[in-house]
């Protein structure tokens, strides 16, 4: 079929289908970060005690973590396959996967570094120290979101840019 009908044996292709689990990881992870930062987190400090506030935030950064790097892990092994799929590495995916590179390195650090420290300093409830890492660990992870959405749209031309497909 042809002129944009709907063609079966590519829609259930295994290529759209590794496709499609890449696109959901990206929103599984920027989806659970935007809400943390713009929805829960300002809820959080105006509704709860500082004490309950704590509780509830070293939990969100714990799972939000596993959530986000799983979803990155995800994406890197998608990503891979795509690669394979399409058969090229233009310069246009080298621009991303430097930038992806750039992205999973603070998002470790964010979570693995910042949140673990997070973790620490809030066992007992509040203490003085927690302040500034909270606040680092916001702004590490805007930036970590803003490099996302770069990434997606670099990646909207990975096929659609003419030339995309060829190095040169
Ligand atoms: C933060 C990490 C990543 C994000 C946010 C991301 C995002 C995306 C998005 C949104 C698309 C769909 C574009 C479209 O509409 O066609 C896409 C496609 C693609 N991604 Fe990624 N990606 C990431 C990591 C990777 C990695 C690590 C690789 C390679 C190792 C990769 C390789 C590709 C390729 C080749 C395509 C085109 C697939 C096709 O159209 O058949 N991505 N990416």
């Amino acid at each position: 079929m042809s002129g944009g009908a709907l063609d079966f044996p590519t829609m259930l292709s295994m290529r759209l289908l590794v496709l499609f689990i890449h696109v959901t990881a990206v929103i599984v992870a920027l989806g659970g970060s935007l809400f943390s930062t713009f929805a829960l987190t300002p809820i959080l400090n105006s509704e709860l005690e500082p004490v309950a506030r704590i509780k509830v935030m070293r939990r969100v950064v714990r799972r939000l973590g596993w959530i986000v790097l799983v979803s990155l892990a995800v994406l890197v092994a998608t990503g891979m396959m795509n690669v394979f799929y399409i058969g090229a590495i233009s310069r246009l995916l080298m621009v991303k996967l430097v930038l992806v590179i750039i992205v999973i390195g603070l998002a470790i650090y964010q979570y693995a570094n910042v949140g673990a420290r997070i973790w620490q300093a809030s066992s007992d409830g509040p203490s003085p120290g927690l302040a500034p890492l909270v606040s680092r660990f916001r702004r590490v992870g805007l930036t970590v979101g803003s490099l996302v959405l770069l990434i997606v749209y670099l990646s909207l031309g990975l096929t659609r840019v003419p030339g995309a497909l060829s190095i040169g």
